[in-house]
């Protein structure tokens, strides 16, 4: 696929419905011989439309207009390939605790929590977030983070939080969130009509910023052996990871489930459809965006809506 279909079908496919202003900005690169001739000078996993939208409005350009943005993209390539070159799409959705947490509730407390490609380590906080899974609430209500999660079927609603004694994330790159450029990169990821999710962020942000939790830098498959081997042996040590594994090859995601189910306690999984073989249901996924399936110790439990907004119970 060439970088002109590329940025045709993440309009068609992923901004429309979602982002009229993506949507319009990537039909535009799609059909704009100047600025495809600049991004393909990028390697080619740097050429997404995610990445180059995030990067312009990290740096303070345009995306109201697609001649505007033409124009200062094309003036400002330089410093926009450097961004590119630099960042990568790491979306943090703290909102994705909300689709963990009847999973973490059920499992003997207290817990000692590893997220691997935990970005900036929002989601290692399901203690600090409250919940509202339709009329059913939960977590502590002075939280300035409230998680809405539409629930289908039997989902076994937790009456608590968790009780997390211990937390570490693992990630290629991490982010931190008390950098003021890590934030404003964060915040540049989400897309620009998504109001909600830059006010979660922003207060997940805060809540990370005072009771941070290390995320230290590495691999899921070479490094996590040695970060499991620190947790506490008196706390069930759970594994976990949301939308993660498509970044890694086949071969990859197949020695991490290997890895995992060799070590003490659990691993929960949250990831799109297909992208764990081994994890399949013949449930139907429900109608809309791609949905991701949450599993258990490789056993599938829930499809799951990709920012955490809804729980189907199979
Ligand atoms: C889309 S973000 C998801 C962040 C977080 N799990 C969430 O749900 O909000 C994917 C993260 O996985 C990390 N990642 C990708 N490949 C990895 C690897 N091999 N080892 C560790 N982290 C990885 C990326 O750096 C990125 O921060």
């Amino acid at each position: 696929m060439d970088t002109g279909d590329r940025y045709r079908r993440f309009a068609e496919r992923e901004a429309r419905g979602q982002s009229p202003t993506y949507e319009r900005l990537a039909r535009s690169v799609a059909e704009d011989a100047g600025l495809l001739r600049l991004l393909d000078e990028l390697p080619e996993p740097k050429r997404q439309p995610n990445l180059l939208f995030a990067a312009v409005r990290f740096l303070g350009g345009p995306v109201d207009d697609p001649d505007r943005f033409r124009d200062w993209v094309t003036a400002a390539w330089p410093e926009v390939a450097v961004t590119m070159l630099a960042r990568r799409t790491q979306t943090n959705e703290a909102a994705r605790c909300a689709v963990l947490l009847p999973v973490l509730a059920r499992l003997p407390q207290p817990l000692a929590l590893i997220e691997v490609g935990a970005s900036a380590g929002l989601c290692l906080h399901p203690d600090a977030y409250r919940y509202s899974y339709g009329d059913h609430r939960v977590g502590p209500a002075e939280s300035p983070v409230e998680l809405s999660c539409a629930v289908e079927g039997e989902v076994p609603l937790p009456d608590r939080v968790p009780e997390v004694v211990w937390r570490a994330g693992l990630d290629l790159n991490p982010l931190d969130v008390a950098d003021p450029d890590d934030l404003r990169w964060l915040t540049a990821l989400v897309w620009p009509e998504q109001h909600e999710r830059r006010e979660r962020l922003r207060a997940a942000a805060d809540i990370a910023r005072a009771a941070p939790a290390p995320v230290h830098r590495g691999d899921l498959l070479a490094d996590l052996p040695a970060l499991a081997a620190t947790a506490p042996r008196d706390a069930t040590l759970v594994v976990f990871h949301s939308a993660v594994l498509a970044y890694v090859s086949a071969e990859v995601r197949a020695a991490f489930a290997e890895l995992v189910g060799g070590l003490p306690g659990h691993w929960i999984s949250n990831e799109a459809a297909g992208v764990l073989p081994g994890v399949i249901t013949d449930v139907p996924p429900p109608d809309g965006a791609a949905p991701f399936l949450l599993a258990l110790d490789g056993r599938p439990l829930a499809w799951t809506a990709p920012h955490g907004q809804a729980l189907r119970w199979l």
